[in-house]
């Protein structure tokens, strides 16, 4: 009995520990690049992703640009606008917000905001898009792309 208790807590100590290790940035990165190999509905870069680790590790990795952009209900601008509603959404249409000359004149070019188009302005935003007021030096790991590309597309439902 004393016994059977023991393999039970020891089976509940690792079901913990793996739970724990989906939530590690490291973790997302590495499924991110598996959901690259396998997605089934075009390249990643092209699909939302929902996996819960990921959208997990992206709010983490939002805390970089929470300040500048508020996200859910009720957000407003601040110094960026809210990026509610961001997916598929034109560039440089938020109502209300003052962009600079440099993303509208990109945004009379057609830019739409995709997880592609999200992904190239992350990874670079200066060179992306020279002139932006946006003053963020980018992300360098495409994991945390990734990521944060899934965060914020739960507010664009
Ligand atoms: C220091 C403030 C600041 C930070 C930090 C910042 N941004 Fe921005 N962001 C801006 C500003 C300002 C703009 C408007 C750019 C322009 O008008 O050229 C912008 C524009 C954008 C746009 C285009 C919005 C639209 O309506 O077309 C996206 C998408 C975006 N930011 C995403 C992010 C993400 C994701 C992060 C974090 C990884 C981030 N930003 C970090 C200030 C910031």
């Amino acid at each position: 009995m004393s016994r059977s208790l023991t393999i039970a807590g020891l089976a509940v100590l690792i079901a913990a520990a793996i739970l724990a290790g989906q939530i590690n940035l490291g973790h997302a990165a590495s499924s991110a690049a598996t959901a690259t190999q396998t997605s089934p509905t075009g390249t990643a870069t092209e699909t939302v992703q929902t996996e819960p680790g990921l959208i997990a590790a992206g709010k983490k990795v939002y805390r970089k640009c929470a300040a500048c952009h508020p996200v859910g209900e009720g957000a407003g601008h601040r110094v960026g606008p809210t990026l509610n509603g961001i997916m598929g959404r034109a560039a440089a249409s938020a109502e209300g917000f003052k962009y600079s000359p440099a993303i509208e004149a990109k945004a009379r070019e057609g830019l739409v905001w995709t997880p592609e188009t999200l992904d190239a302005f992350l990874t670079a935003p200066y060179k992306f898009l020279p002139q932006t007021s946006m003053s963020f030096a980018g992300l360098k790991r495409a994991g945390d792309r990734a990521a944060v590309v899934a965060y914020i597309a739960q507010f664009s439902n």
